[in-house]
This record gives structure tokens, C-alpha cells and sequence, in this order.
């Protein structure tokens, strides 16, 4: 029996449980202090009134013979795909029905989605980064290259003409730096792709917190990316289901035996999202939901602002929030990502995400999420003020 070696090449452990760790430590030892978590992007408002209605629904019918389900289609119901296919039609993008794929969520199928992909290709990953990408990569064994995001770029780093790459990663708008690429650049990243004979790993995760329509939501806005790109998204962020585990991926036929080979992949190690989680999915697209869910967003972002608004008071150099949960802001007094995250968690016990676990180009930066409630979020902001103004 041998192991795969290649594990030994990854981090000790994935960045959030890291600080999962490191924070109940904390409050095992403090059992007194109030910690409020803007770490992780999870998300804390309930899931939306619609959502639930549907849940009930579809709960109900699981146990009536008559409409009780058993294994259902590997890429999804087509009630679900057809909604996710309507959406896509609002943004003026055409997708045919065997082009979706329901998935669990878009972390799972990012990693899935590398069975497709033969060992030797050079894999390009923006740093910072999501740390999925690369570390589904090391435990495959591929090798990595890195391109710089920093602020000289507005941490939107561009094609390099001298990097022939095979796979590449684009997350927009960005986790961790909440910086969206705009038309033009997308158009490059895909002309790019085209030129090099490579395909486009698109993370639209957090697509539903653009709020300027000039900026775009999917890369099939952009001509030509059909023929190079696959597309990931969730329901996470967009609808609370973090937890409920729903999203969709997007394999253009354009990408000729890409789109077979998914499906072959998919009905051999995949047997599908839950019937009353795809039902409860539906009802996101429908209009209530969509108005519902567009309230919860707005709450997320006015909590953005807070804290946007709190770090200028404070002179602190920071990015996003606009159009993204995330905001990116440079450690105080050239502190070191992890010496930050320390700092706070003990002086003021509001836990962060050290830049640094994102890549070597985060080292001295720090994400804060806005998926708090608006209590904790004010309440995080005027200790930092305490520490900073
Ligand atoms: C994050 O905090 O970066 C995200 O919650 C991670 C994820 O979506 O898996």
C-alpha cells in the first residue's frame, strides 16, 4: 500500500480550520470574552422565507408515495437547471439545459472538476488566492505557478505572455481581496486562453454582490470564453446555503469532449444534490426568492460599508467591499498577517483572516467578512476603533 506522497506537500492544515482551532483554544482559555468571528465567510442570516416554503414542500412530498423520490439525475433536476438556465438569460447569456450541472457546492466541483485534467499541465493561480485551487492541485500533484496580485495591480494581475499555462484560475469578484475584473480585462484573461490552447477555471461565487451592471457577473459575457472556460457558482453566499450545499457548474459543449467527460465523471462518482435542497434551490430564482435574497445581500453590504467606513476613519489602507463580502486592508503598523490576527483575537477578540494564508503576496494584509449580524459588526468596528483611531 502506498499513500499519496503528495500530501505531504500541502500545509499542515486548511487555513480555516487553522483558525477554527486557534480561536476555541482562545475561547477555552477566556471563557468570559465575547469573540465575534469575521473570519470565514460563513454567512449568518436564516435562509430566506420562500426557500423554507419550498423545503417544507418538498419534505412533504418525500413522504407521500405518490410523489416520493429516490435517486435522481446526477447533473440535476431539469426544474432546477432550467431556473439556473433563466438566470443566466437575465444576464444575457444563452446556456442549453445539458450545459448545467447541479452540484453540492463550488468548492467540490473545483476539486472534482481536476479528474478531467491530465498531471502535466502548468497550473496558473493568481496570489493571493482561495486556497482550494492550489492545494487540490498539490494533492493531485501538479505543479503550480503563481501570479503576483498586489496593489500595484489592484490585486488584478493580468496575462503574462511569457507563462505558457494550461489551467488557469480566476476568481472575480475576488475572495480573498474583493477586487472584480471589469469586461475589458476578463476579455484579455480569455484571449489569453484562447491563444494558449488553455482552459479557464471561473469561480463566480460571489457574483450576486456586483451592484454595478456595467461589471460581469459570468465570464460568458465575455466573447469567445465559451469555447475556454468552465464556470463554478453557489448558492452559499448568494442564498445562505452554506450549510444546505447547493450550486451549479457550467460546462460549455463549445469545449467539445470537456462537456461528455463531466457528465461520465459525474454519473460514476456523483449521485446528485438532494430533491428537497434542488426544490429549495428553484425557489431562489423565482422572483420572491430573488427580491428575498436581494435583501439579505443588501444587509451583508451595509455591513460592508461599516467597516469600510470604520477603516478610513482609522486610516487604514484597505480594498473591496463594494462589490464583494470581503474587505482586504494592510496590517496596521507593518504588522505580519498572523501577528494581526493574534493582536485582535487577544486585545479586542475579533477574529480575522491573516492575508498570508492566502498566498505569499497576502503577507501583511487581512480579509474581514461582512457575513456577521449588523449588531456584532458595529460592535467589532468600535473596538477597533479603540485599538486604532
Ligand atoms: C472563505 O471564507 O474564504 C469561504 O467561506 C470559503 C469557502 O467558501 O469555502
Amino acid at each position: 500500500m502506498n499513500l499519496n506522497v503528495n500530501y505531504d506537500n500541502l500545509e499542515q492544515s486548511y487555513l480555516f480550520s487553522t483558525i477554527a482551532k486557534k480561536v476555541n483554544e482562545y475561547i477555552q482559555n477566556n471563557p468570559d470574552k465575547k469573540v465575534i468571528r469575521l473570519g470565514i465567510g460563513d454567512v449568518t442570516l436564516p435562509l430566506c422565507k420562500t426557500v423554507i416554503n419550498a423545503l417544507h414542500n418538498a419534505v412533504d412530498e418525500m413522504g407521500v408515495q405518490a410523489t416520493f423520490r429516490g435517486y435522481g439525475p446526477e447533473q440535476g433536476y431539469d426544474f432546477l437547471r432550467t431556473a439556473v438556465q433563466g438566470y443566466y438569460k437575465s444576464h444575457n447569456v444563452d446556456l442549453e439545459l445539458d450545459e448545467i450541472f447541479i452540484s453540492d457546492g463550488a468548492k467540490s466541483d473545483l476539486g472534482n472538476i481536476l479528474d478531467l485534467f491530465g498531471i502535466n499541465n502548468t497550473v496558473l493561480v493568481p496570489d493571493p488566492v482561495y486556497p482550494v485551487y492550489v492545494d487540490t492541485n498539490i494533492m493531485a500533484g501538479r505543479d503550480v505557478k503563481f501570479v503576483d496580485a498586489n496593489g500595484e495591480n489592484e490585486f488584478l494581475p493580468m496575462p503574462d505572455k511569457n507563462i505558457n499555462a494550461d489551467i488557469i484560475y480566476i476568481c472575480s469578484p475576488n475572495n480573498p481581496t474583493g477586487a472584480v475584473y471589469n469586461k475589458n480585462q476578463l476579455k484579455a484573461w480569455v484571449e489569453y486562453a484562447l491563444l494558449n490552447n488553455a482552459i479557464i477555471l471561473f469561480d463566480s461565487a460571489y457574483e450576486c454582490f456586483i451592484s454595478d451592471n456595467e461589471l460581469p457577473r459570468s465570464i460568458y459575457e465575455i466573447e469567445g470564453a465559451k469555447d475556454c472556460a468552465i464556470e463554478f457558482c453557489s448558492l452559499s453566499k448568494t442564498a445562505g446555503f452554506t450549510g444546505t450545499r447547493c450550486g451549479y457548474t457550467i460546462v460549455p459543449k463549445n469545449l467539445g469532449k470537456l462537456n461528455k467527460m463531466w457528465v461520465r465523471r459525474q454519473t460514476t462518482k456523483f449521485n446528485g444534490v438532494p430533491y428537497i435542497v434542488q426544490r429549495a434551490a428553484e425557489a431562489v430564482f423565482s422572483d420572491e426568492g430573488q427580491k428575498e435574497i436581494k435583501e439579505n445581500i443588501n444587509y451583508y453590504k451595509d455591513n460592508a460599508k461599516i467597516i469600510s467606513d470604520t477603516l478610513k476613519d482609522c486610516n487604514i489602507w484597505h480594498v473591496g467591499g463594494k462589490h464583494s463580502p470581503y474587505i482586504w486592508l494592510k496590517c496596521p503598523n507593518n504588522m505580519k498577517s498572523w501577528e494581526f490576527f493574534d493582536y485582535l483575537l487577544n486585545n479586542v477578540q475579533i477574529v480575522g483572516t491573516p492575508g498570508s494564508g492566502f498566498g505569499k503576496n497576502g503577507e501583511g494584509y487581512f480579509r474581514l467578512t461582512s457575513f456577521g449580524s449588523k449588531e456584532n459588526t458595529i460592535e467589532a468596528m468600535a473596538r477597533f476603533k479603540k485599538l486604532f483611531k
